[in-house]
């Protein structure tokens, strides 16, 4: 038996009731997909009638069909380049947030070498597709407010601002000839893009730092909709993070919470995506060591620094498969500075297993909730129509256990005859085409 199996090491009472209050049998994650779709059902009913916000993006028509690169070639170049946004300017003001974007903007544009039948005329704007990923009140396909930040954003004077000016200014001020066309959530980008090569991607699903979901949906199914398009559907950005009902949250979930820039939001999120999972297994770590020496008489002084496990090592940690957990070891010993013997680290071995588990399998009772809707409203899987879920995430890239723990979820809970027509794709940074996709669907030109 490997040790990553054996249970001697759940002897420590924290981590017997953690993983106790942690558990998802089935009957109690269906009673969390159905508590979703109750809250879905509310949000699409009325402007915040439920947790989920159930947003209108203004994607009625989804690309596809038109064939950019030729009849061959979808897309015929994409260049992209990945900047992180330091973290001073996660909680300043929006004219630093957006001259910041702006200016990398800037940059790449100078260092692009665009073909001469690629460049436009005189006197015409290029016309760009704004992933953002944040909740968004939009009015129209390229206008719309930030409900709220979240995932350790709090940025200062964007109250009732429009986001699409706050970058069309700071584009104008760094001298861009350009301007928005298409405002997208990520989740969105992620349908839109991933619906262009395969046209039975009725979901995008981002699990990276945050969590959400959109989908498509029949317009006359959405009583908060006051007019309906020609397409007759539209992407409804479901904004799942901030599902609170029924969750399994533990005293580290409440602690972990309490200390958030969003306090009292986004608890679904804070139970499954990569910016979490990391801190609450510090926090369990941490009472472990305080409560039941588990390295010893001393408590790490690392593990008292918030944020100080990352969620990358605790998946790390979680995939251990060698007997005797020797990367479990080298973590701790990397990260945490100890020295953990064999029983230690089994027991945070357990503690990571029990936080991935959680999460995939909350996530998974989500996708669950929105499956059944659209079927509900299409009959789709009933008339044997493939289905598929566009899925994207570092977590999700990364981690497959965590995929594992979602989609066996996901699974247990279907209808066994819907299993072999539902799809997961991972479909690799496509929002970004989505959002272009998007831009060229809504140009003014
Ligand atoms: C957060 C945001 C949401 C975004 C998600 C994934 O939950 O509220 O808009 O889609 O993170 O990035």
């Amino acid at each position: 038996m490997s040790a990553v199996r054996s249970n001697s090491a759940s002897s420590c009472p924290v981590l017997t009731t953690f993983q106790k209050e942690c558990a998802t049998p089935s009957k109690f994650l269906r009673n969390v997909a159905d508590a979703i779709a109750e809250d879905m059902r509310a949000g699409l009913a009325v402007e915040g009638g439920g947790d989920l916000k159930m947003l209108l993006t203004y994607v009625d028509d989804l690309p596809s069909g038109v064939q950019l690169g030729g009849m061959k070639e979808r897309v015929i170049a994409t260049k992209s380049e990945t900047i992180s946004i330091p973290q001073e300017l996660k909680t300043g003001t929006s004219e630093e947030l957006f001259g910041f974007i702006a200016s990398k903007l800037a940059n790449f544009v100078a260092n692009e070498n665009i073909p001469v039948r690629f460049r436009l005329e005189q006197g015409r704007k290029r016309e760009i597709g704004f992933a953002f990923s944040f909740p968004v009140n939009q009015t129209s396909i390229d206008s719309g407010t930030v409900i709220n930040w979240c995932k350790g954003f709090t940025v200062s004077g964007m109250d009732g601002k429009n986001v699409v000016a706050c970058l069309n200014e700071a584009m104008e001020a760094h001298g861009l000839d350009m301007r928005v066309s298409a405002l997208v959530n990520d989740t969105v980008g992620t349908l839109a893009g991933a619906r262009y090569w395969d046209e039975d991607v009725m979901m995008g699903v981002i699990i990276g730092t945050g969590t959400n979901a959109c989908y498509v949906d029949q317009e006359n199914a959405i009583p908060k909709l006051q007019s309906i398009s020609s397409s007759g559907t539209t992407i409804i950005n479901t904004e799942w993070a901030g599902f609170s009902k029924i969750l399994p949250r533990t005293i580290f979930d409440q602690e972990m919470d309490e200390a958030s820039v969003n306090r009292g939001e986004h608890l679904y999120e804070k139970m499954i995506s990569g910016m979490h999972l990391g801190e609450i297994g510090r926090r369990v770590l941490l009472q472990m060591c305080e409560s039941s020496h588990l390295f010893g008489q001393s408590v790490p002084v690392k593990l008292s620094i918030p944020f100080s496990l990352s969620t990358m090592n605790l998946c790390k940690m979680q995939e251990d498969k060698t007997d005797d957990l020797l990367i479990v070891g080298s973590i701790l010993n990397k990260v945490l500075e100890v020295e953990a013997n064999l029983e230690a680290r089994m027991s945070v071995s357990q503690v990571c297993d029990t936080i991935v588990k959680r999460g995939g399998r909350l996530a998974g009772a989500g996708i669950v909730a929105i499956l059944e809707k659209i079927e509900k409203d299409t009959k789709r899987l009933s008339s044997g129509q493939r289905t598929v879920v566009a899925m994207d995430g570092g977590l999700y890239e990364n981690h497959p256990l965590f995929r594992q723990y979602m989609q066996d979820a996901v699974f247990e809970l279907l209808d066994d005859t819907f299993a072999s027509l539902i799809a997961f794709e991972h479909t690799k940074d496509v929002s970004g085409i989505g959002a272009a996709l998007l831009a060229a669907t809504n140009s003014i030109y």
